[in-house]
């Protein structure tokens, strides 16, 4: 067996988080779950340790990046190299409000959550991959990364920013083996949903990991 390296996911909760766990450390990933609340991590990681999965939780706001640096050191140094990092927080209610309502203030909260925790994370990884000489880096969005919404202003202007910063990285990294691919999944995840429930998404995510094809995939039709 080649040696045991490490799926990263910024934001893991019950939903994407835990179905994307599940999906990877069938193919001997371990799995290092980041989230804010400690509480729940542990329970997660409990979850999936009693089905066999090597995870760990640590704590982490993506909007404070020493704590999202720190986060991920800890869990290098616990479960090994992160090979694939999967940036998925789900973006705070704040960020879904109508674009004359929003201040600059608001946009920097979501500018920090969509643009510079994925920024911090990227550049604090990217060596990691290098030595290993693999890696992924996997973006996770909803349809406002495509199409702006003028109802959800935080998310349609940060994940613009986020789609960019992709592309881009997707373009300069693929020369060295470090694959860059972002999903989009437009409406809502939703359990049972032939496309668009949670481990139908895993698959996909495993799919653009272990496919390195091009930058976006989408989930399901924009228009569906
Ligand atoms: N849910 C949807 O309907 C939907 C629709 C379109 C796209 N998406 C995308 O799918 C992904 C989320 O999937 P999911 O909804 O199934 O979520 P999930 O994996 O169940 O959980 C996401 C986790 O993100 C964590 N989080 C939120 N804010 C954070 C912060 N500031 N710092 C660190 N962690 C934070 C939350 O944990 P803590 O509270 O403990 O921090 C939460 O448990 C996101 O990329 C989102 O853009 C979701």
């Amino acid at each position: 067996m080649v040696g045991m390296t490490t799926l990263a996911i910024i934001g893991a909760g019950s939903g994407l988080g835990a179905a994307t766990a599940r999906r990877f450390a069938k193919e001997g990933f371990s799995v290092a779950l980041i989230a804010r609340n400690r509480q729940r991590v542990d329970a997660l990681a409990a979850e999936l340790a009693a089905e066999g999965v090597t995870a760990q939780g640590f704590t982490a706001n993506v909007r404070d990046r020493a704590s999202l640096i720190a986060a991920l050191d800890e869990a290098t140094t616990a479960l090994g190299p992160i090979e694939v990092l999967q940036y998925s927080p789900l973006p705070q209610k704040e960020f879904l409000r109508p674009v004359l309502e929003t201040t600059p203030d608001d946009a920097l909260a979501a500018i920090e959550f969509s643009v510079l925790g994925p920024i911090a994370a990227v550049h604090h990884v990217l060596q990691g991959m290098r030595v290993l000489g693999r890696g992924t880096v996997l973006f996770v969005n909803g349809g406002t990364a495509v199409r702006p919404r003028s109802d959800f202003a935080g998310t349609t202007i940060s994940f613009a920013g986020q789609s960019a910063y992709g592309q881009a990285l997707h373009e300069q990294l693929a020369p060295e083996n470090v694959h860059v691919g972002q999903l989009i999944i437009p409406g809502g995840i939703e359990q049972g949903h032939a496309e668009k429930d949670p481990t139908v998404l895993a698959e996909k995510l495993w799919g653009i990991h272990s496919g390195r094809d091009g930058f976006r995939t989408f989930a399901a039709d924009m228009d569906a």
